[in-house]
């Protein structure tokens, strides 16, 4: 197993163990590719929607929120070209049975290769120390220069095929590649053909009276098909744009990687409409404004990178992906698509209403066009779990597990240590509980050594413990411990409130 699978399995268990995320049905042995999110789960995840939520709805004076029905009219999805284009190419190995993305089968191909690149940074780091220069050696080592020739050329076989829905010719290239299953080692292939992703359901008693639904594969449909009615009730003037944060339920061929490939998950996504013809200002503005906010969160801006897209989607004229260095690799985290007048013509010829607007300044009607940013709950919670975790080796010979979440998305802010569970400490300790636990997500415990109790809150990633000992009954003062440094500062009780909320605040890291 490789060092990054090993992380990577750590990083799960450690979610289970700490509360954040447990496989669904866990009792009845799980139901793959769902998940169920813990109690420390559940505050990381809503944490993350409010500090998307204000930097995107807040921040702005000129974008709403909505939030739309999962089910929607089954022409919804005709319309939008899901029922026709909503796929994904599939293959299956004869010998072990398993199932597979034709494309994920390619791209892990391409990640082998770019590993080899990063271990060839590695060796090269290691051998020219200091004078080592990172830019020019991708830029001039001939080795590393085949690999990205490698890499490039895949990718554009990969594309080609792929948007000319050549299916055999994607065969052929994952032969070319000798890309092997990796349960039983053969590249025994079957022809790769098109799988659609919605979930199909049905409304209504009977058999004859019900209609097909669909689980909706996206969230920004429901935004679509409500663009007049929130356009003409916020009175919103172009450019504006509108913001969901809801489930999308994809039947995916192969869910694995944990919550980063789901069958139900979560996305918060935004339609911003503008002028036609002004949404390549726009899409550049959102890919800089999505990347700053990723960054604004000091998780390494080299773990972040734009990955274009050149298989368009059916309604994109332009596409970028915000990927992000997971365990496994860089992956897709965000999307920012430029989807033109598609999806608005699309409803306004399948419906029959006009889906216009009136732009006073230029005298005219049109269908604007519109430019999404989305990006996935899940796969940003797997960014802040997995960049998180740390194992550390101590000065005093010991080690620790810690998990070093942004302080303004860290489930507990702070926790309340009574260092026994005597002389007056638990209750004063409660009185300070009562002054935060209002304004921080705090946590009160005095069960075990206080050692122990503050390798139970790395764990957790409480980026303050606040312990309570004799000297507080005697001045009301706390020591503050650092999660990430591991310093104690002797502080006035008083002080608590001001020196949380600086470091937590999502205002102070958003402006
Ligand atoms: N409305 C555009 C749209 O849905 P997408 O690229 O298919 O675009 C957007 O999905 C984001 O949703 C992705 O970048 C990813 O973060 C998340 N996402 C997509 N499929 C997912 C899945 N099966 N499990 C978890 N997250 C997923």
């Amino acid at each position: 197993m490789s060092n990054y699978e090993d992380i990577f399995k750590k990083v799960v268990s450690h979610a289970k163990e700490y509360g954040y995320v447990f496989q669904s049905s866990d009792i009845y042995d799980g139901l793959a590719a769902a998940y169920d999110y813990g109690p420390n789960g559940v505050e990381l995840k809503n944490n993350i929607k409010n500090y998307w939520w204000k930097s995107m709805v807040n921040m702005h004076e000129n974008i709403v929120g909505l939030d739309s029905s999962i089910f929607m009219h089954p022409t919804t999805w005709k319309a939008s070209g899901h029922i026709d284009a909503f796929n994904d190419p599939l293959v299956d190995n004869k010998d072990s049975k398993k199932r597979y993305r034709a494309d994920v089968l390619i791209e892990d191909h391409i990640s082998k290769i770019e590993t080899k690149i990063d271990k060839d940074v590695l060796k090269a780091t290691k051998r020219f120390g200091e004078a080592f220069n990172k830019e020019e050696f991708l830029a001039n080592n001939g080795r590393v220069l085949d690999r990205q020739k490698q890499i490039d050329s895949i990718n554009k076989k990969m594309n080609t095929y792929l948007s000319s829905n050549n299916l055999k010719k994607v065969k052929a290239l994952i032969e070319e590649l000798d890309i092997k299953c990796p349960v039983s080692g053969t590249n025994n292939w079957t022809d790769v053909r098109q799988f659609n992703l919605m979930f199909k359901t049905q409304m209504g008693a009977t058999a004859d009276g019900s209609s097909d639904l669909y689980l909706r594969p996206e969230t920004a449909q429901g935004i679509f098909v409500n663009f007049l009615n929130v356009q003409k009730t916020a009175r919103m003037k172009i450019p504006f744009g509108i913001a969901q944060i809801g489930k999308a339920f994809r039947n995916e061929i192969i869910a694995r990687q944990f919550i980063f490939r789901m069958r139900e998950f979560e996305q918060m996504e935004m339609q911003f409409f503008v002028r036609p013809g002004e949404e390549m200002k726009w899409y550049a503005y959102w890919k800089d404004f999505r990347m700053k906010w990723h960054n604004s969160l000091s998780m390494g801006e080299d773990n972040y990178r734009f990955h274009d897209h050149e298989n368009l989607a059916h309604y994109a004229n332009a596409a970028t992906d915000i990927q992000f260095k997971f365990p496994f690799g860089f992956k897709e985290l965000e999307g920012i698509h430029s989807r033109t007048d598609f999806d608005l013509k699309a409803h306004q010829e399948y419906s029959g209403k006009k889906l216009q607007y009136f732009d006073p300044e230029l005298g005219e009607s049109y269908v604007p066009y519109v430019v999404e940013t989305s990006i996935g709950l899940d796969r940003m919670f797997l960014t802040v779990l997995s960049n998180s975790f740390r194992e550390e080796e101590l000065e005093n010979g010991e080690s620790r597990v810690v998990l070093k979440i942004p302080a303004v998305l860290a489930p507990l802010k702070a926790a309340i240590l009574p260092l026994t569970k005597k002389d007056g400490m638990p209750e004063k300790a409660r009185e300070i509980m009562k002054m935060l636990q209002l304004d921080f997500n705090c946590q009160y415990e005095e069960k075990d050594s206080i050692g122990k109790r503050y390798r139970r809150q790395d764990a957790i990633g409480t980026p303050f413990c606040i312990t309570v000992d004799h000297q507080t009954l005697e001045d009301n003062t706390v020591t503050l411990r650092d999660r990430d440094t591991m310093t104690q500062e002797r502080i006035s009780v008083k002080k608590l409130h001001d020196i949380i909320a600086e470091k937590v605040s999502v205002t102070k890291h958003l402006a």
